[in-house]
């Protein structure tokens, strides 16, 4: 399985990433992205539909913000409230 989530410190907030994959990307109220699905946790997997789309956004990221695992993240700090 494959799961995604954005390290919102290294986020420039180029908007990129909500383009390409609507479904699974916004803005907090300063622009900073997080992953949808699951507030940014990255405990959710993503189903096949979603992965390609993931991958196109992971891939364009200018900062390489957007982190992939095979495995559930730990907690992430930067949850946007
Ligand atoms: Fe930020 Fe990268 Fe998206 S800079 S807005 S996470 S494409």
């Amino acid at each position: 399985a494959l799961y995604g989530r954005v390290e919102r410190p290294e986020c420039i907030a180029c908007g990129l990433c909500q383009m390409l994959a609507p479904d699974l990307f916004d803005y907090d109220q300063a622009g900073i992205a997080y992953y949808k699905p699951d507030r940014n946790t990255g405990t959710k997997a993503l189903d096949d539909q979603a992965t390609i789309h993931f991958r196109l956004a992971y891939k364009r990221c200018p900062t390489h913000a957007i982190k992939r695992s095979d495995h559930p993240f730990a907690a992430d700090p930067y949850t946007p409230t």
